[in-house]
């Protein structure tokens, strides 16, 4: 990338430009192998990326144009679209996601122990309902591999958005002791944090969605908050709910977190109800993501923010693949929006092409 972190906002069109292109080339390559395949090979790049180039963005990057800044649990966000967990779990290719225009990466979700995840086929396609189809369990290197990657990224000091950490239950743990596992990563993981997601959401992990009580929440929120409340500058944390609770049950899992001391909260994760849907899902189970997720994740952000008001954050997350698709995330209540299957199809260029609509200058 001859642009790379220089050069005035012409630039960054040629730039933009030229992605499209080879975007454009290769999709269709991509979407011909399977799903888990062509996201090895993805990421496979972006991380090599990631290792050469910086990603720093000029102070002229449209990605950071003052008119898309927002703030938001004391952090300072260059705008307001942000990866959404699950794509980069073990953050391998951070600075190309800034690169890309994302204003907050979160990487994720990490596990206290590392593990291999569901067996496969575990990711699937469905391209005309520009949806996904995922159980794959939560594979990752763990919390203290986690914690090296993110000391060198710091170390390089190459972040200009904030960076979250998503945490989540091993599977090995027993519901019972699911506190102390996610301790653990807190523990590790915090200081390296611009925020942490407390994800008791994931449908492929067995166990973890009947964590989401009042009970559950206000204990998991402690055993967060023990190590944390120790740092210097203590990181505000957010729980990640599930599209399935019933409105009533998300509104009190929301409830206890803000009285538990949580900074806000991430509406939604994947949804376990396959419906109104074009395409065969026979041969699938998991969670659905994309395009059939929006109604019901962007209904259940709006009644959170009418239960709980103005001030917690909430983040929009289900469904977003248009400048319309932040606009309603935004007048449902949201003070910043995220992204994952979007981004498998409209591509790298996606968040540069939101970024320039009208709809998604927030101020
Ligand atoms: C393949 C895949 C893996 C995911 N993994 C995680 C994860 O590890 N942790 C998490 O909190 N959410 C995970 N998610 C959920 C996303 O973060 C997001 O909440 C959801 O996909 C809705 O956004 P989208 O419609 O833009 O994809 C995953 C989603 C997909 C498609």
């Amino acid at each position: 990338m001859s642009t790379e972190g220089s050069g005035p906002d012409s630039a960054a069109l040629v730039a933009g430009r030229r992605r499209g292109l080879a975007w454009g080339l290769l999709r269709p390559l991509l979407f011909r192998l399977d799903p888990e395949r062509a996201h090895g090979i993805a990421m496979a790049l972006a991380a090599g990326w990631s290792k050469r180039f910086s990603g720093r963005l000029a102070a002229s990057d449209p990605a950071r144009a003052p008119s898309l800044q927002v703030r938001a649990m004391g952090l300072s966000f260059p705008n307001p679209i942000g990866l959404a967990a699950g794509l980069d779990k073990d953050a391998r290719a951070v600075p190309l996601w800034q690169r890309l225009g994302f204003g907050f990466v979160e990487v994720g979700t990490v596990t206290a122990l590392p593990q291999v995840g569901n067996p496969r086929p575990r990711l699937f396609r469905l391209p005309r309902d520009q949806a996904l189809v995922n159980r794959m369990g939560f594979n990752n290197a763990g919390a203290e591999a986690m914690a090296v990657r993110l000391a060198r990224l710091r170390d390089r000091d190459l972040l200009q958005v904030p960076l979250g950490v998503n945490l989540g239950k091993s599977k090995v743990t027993p519901p019972a002791q699911a506190a102390n596992d996610y301790q653990r990563s807190s523990a590790l993981l915090a200081e390296l944090a611009d925020y942490l997601v407390v994800n008791i959401s994931s449908p492929n992990t067995p166990g973890l969605r009947d964590l989401q009580t009042v009970g559950q929440v206000r204990a998991l929120m402690d055993a967060v908050q023990a190590p944390n409340q120790r740092l210097r500058q203590p990181r505000p944390v957010l729980l990640k709910l599930a599209p399935d609770l019933a409105d009533s049950d998300a509104i009190d899992c929301a409830q206890a977190a803000i009285a538990a001391g949580c900074a806000g909260l991430i509406l939604t994760n994947t949804t376990i109800r396959f419906e109104g849907l074009s395409e065969s899902t026979a041969a699938m189970s998991g969670g659905l993501s994309g395009r059939p997720l929006f109604t019901r994740s962007t209904a259940l952000l709006a009644l959170v923010r009418e239960a709980l008001g103005p001030d917690p954050v909430l983040i929009g997350t289900g469904g977003i693949l248009s400048p319309d698709d932040i606009a309603a995330k935004r007048a449902a209540g949201a003070d910043l929006v995220q992204l994952y299957t979007g981004l498998i199809y409209g591509g790298p260029g996606l968040i540069r092409r939101l970024l320039s609509a009208p709809e998604v200058c927030w101020q």
